[in-house]
């Protein structure tokens, strides 16, 4: 067997045994890409989102806030945003049983080219010209189309009113910018981030936990003004050393990556935006911390016609993983304003700010003017409601779109471009009115979840030792009395009271030998195993043992409330901890 699948199979069956993850609704045969999360993977999960946190979030306090937002969406938004014209992926059926395959992936694994952002009529030209048949049953394969990612309902009990699942927190931020920005006294830069559940509609997914329908998006909406554009924070980072892979190196076919300074990246112009690379810097540290080295992450650039369609300049942050090799745990995307300006145009509501200049300037400005004689003339009673709707919408806007379409659409007529004037007019301006330019850090927890398994599983005399990083373990520490007999069973389980009170995630376990219960808990990844023996009843104290080196301390037992946390937080060493058993 392959080394790489081994260890994969390894992992998902320590998950499944153990209670990390696995497949959803197993007793109906399960679902793919459906995962369910384990006692020991949901709280796994729940201490990654914390990290994530940590770097994104509280670091940033000051100008980055966190939000929740509903899953389900109007189709108004998808609309706007984009995603109802472009979130699809090709999807071809056999024509004889009638089974649905990803065209791109099909002609890939047939080909062995990749075929990333080819049309749907150029997929089906290569099906015929190597004579791809369906995998399953051999039979021919129709027309290549267009099948949407997302998945559908309605809200309520119309069924005009279609709703969609997000398949990404982001619009959420977006549509409720104006808001989280007056919340926060109208500043820029501002940080929206956003912890929750997204769904994808994969049409055949193959991937166990790395592929799923449903996960949890860890993403942030990062606001700026674009003609401030510098990041203060950069002194911060510039000087640590990102893995890179650049559109112009993938163009060469230049597979290895360049090591380059965050600072020289930006000079190089590899990175568009400082922002943007700042947010490379604090996302290697973030998936670091989580235990997967920098040798282990690479920063790609995607080509245009693999971005999404909302950027401009996209680097998928990769984890190199053991059975799928390099994996995209992140995409870091420079929206610039594509979602504000296109939410603007289809709400018709101004999501501008206003900046205020040094000094006033003189600006030629554009002012529409309805003919309301005309408009009455033409429309009759009507002319006031369509009045009122054009006094309560952005001019701006209503310009733009008479301009590129020779009407408006307003109140449910259509208004000639023939009933308004355009006034051009120079006026004193003390600011303007902006659209803020975007960049977007946004990680998949699950994947994350699973290369957190991947790089913490080692192996040590024969035995599995999961080297979990001790902030980030589901439980931190595991209490055992040396033998099942009184009165060392009594002190223990008063022991693991006490440590409840902590708020540490802790075990108790008193079946089996200890050798047994040392390998389940280094099994699971427990940094410390608290043990109670006879000495204990003597003088108070209790052993501890590092899951990683097995060594041993004995440390008295209110010593231990307060020290093991500290230990787990990094604050302590392990030798620090107590004094050496020998
Ligand atoms: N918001 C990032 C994504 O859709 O993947």
């Amino acid at each position: 067997m392959n080394k790489r699948e081994d260890l994969y199979e390894k992992i998902v069956e320590l998950a499944v045994r153990r209670g990390f993850f696995w497949q959803s609704y197993e007793i109906y045969g399960g679902v793919a890409g459906l995962v369910d999360l384990g006692p020991l993977g949901a709280v796994l999960k729940r201490n990654i989102e914390e990290k994530w946190r940590e770097w994104f979030i509280i670091r940033h306090q000051d100008f980055i806030v966190e939000i929740e937002t509903p899953m389900i969406t109007p189709r108004a938004v998808f609309e706007a945003s984009g995603h109802l014209e472009h979130f699809t992926d090709p999807i071809v059926e056999c024509r004889r049983c009638g089974r649905k395959f990803r065209a791109d992936h099909l002609v890939e694994e047939k080909t062995g080219t990749t075929v990333e952002g080819l049309k749907p009529y150029e997929l089906t030209k290569i099906i015929k010209e190597n004579d791809i048949k369906c995998p399953i049953c051999n039979g021919n394969l129709g027309e290549v189309r267009e099948f949407s990612l997302l998945f559908q309902t309605t809200i309520g009990p119309y069924s005009e009113n279609v709703g969609f699942l997000r398949p990404e927190a982001a619009q959420g931020m977006f549509t409720s910018f104006k808001r989280v920005y007056e919340a926060m006294r109208g500043k820029l830069p501002l940080g929206i981030g956003q912890i929750g559940r997204v769904g994808r509609n994969e049409i055949s997914p193959r991937q166990g936990v790395i592929r799923l329908r449903e996960f949890t998006i860890m993403e942030v909406e990062f606001f700026f003004d674009p003609e401030e554009p510098s990041c203060p924070l950069l002194p911060e980072v510039e000087n640590d050393e990102i893995r890179l892979i650049s559109g112009d190196m993938k163009k060469a076919k230049t597979k290895e990556p360049i090591v380059v300074t965050v600072r020289e990246g930006l000079k190089k112009k590899l990175i568009v935006n400082e922002w943007l690379a700042y947010f490379l810097a604090i996302g290697q540290k973030f998936v670091k911390d989580l235990g997967i080295p920098l040798e282990k992450q690479v920063f790609e650039e995607k080509l245009p016609y693999e971005r999404a369609h909302y950027s401009t300049q996209t680097f998928d942050q990769l984890v190199k993983v053991s059975r799928w090799g390099w994996i995209e745990v992140a995409g870091h995307s420079y929206r610039g304003r594509y979602d504000l300006s296109r939410h603007i145009a289809y709400s018709r509501k101004d999501l501008t700010v206003y900046r205020q200049f040094r000094e006033p300037r003189l600006v030629r400005i554009e002012e529409l003017e309805v003919d309301a004689e005309k408009l009455k003339e033409f429309y009759g009673e009507n002319s006031a409601k369509i009045l009122r709707a054009i006094s309560e919408s952005d001019k701006n806007i209503l310009l733009k779109e008479l301009e590129s379409k020779g009407y408006l659409s307003i109140a449910g007529f259509r208004i000639p471009k023939e009933l308004f004037k355009v006034k051009v007019v120079e006026r004193e301006m003390k600011g303007k009115r902006f659209i803020p330019h975007v960049v977007e850090p946004s990680y998949g927890a699950e994947r994350l979840l699973y290369a957190t398994l991947e790089y913490a599983y080692t192996i040590k005399e024969g035995r599995v030792i999961l080297k979990l990083p001790k902030d980030i373990a589901p439980i931190s520490v595991a209490v055992l009395p040396l033998v099942n007999r009184e009165p060392l069973v009594n002190l223990a389980r008063k022991i693991y009271d006490n440590l409840k009170l902590t708020k540490l995630r802790a075990i108790y376990d008193s079946s089996g030998s200890i050798g047994r219960r040392y390998a389940r808990s280094d099994e699971i990844g427990i940094p410390l195993a608290l043990t109670v023996d006879y000495r204990s009843l003597e003088n108070n104290t209790v052993t501890l043992r590092d899951r990683d080196t097995w060594r041993q301390v004995r440390i008295k037992i209110e010593e231990a409330y307060k020290k093991i946390p500290l230990y787990i937080k990094g604050e302590l060493t392990f030798e620090q901890l107590g004094t050496p058993v020998s």
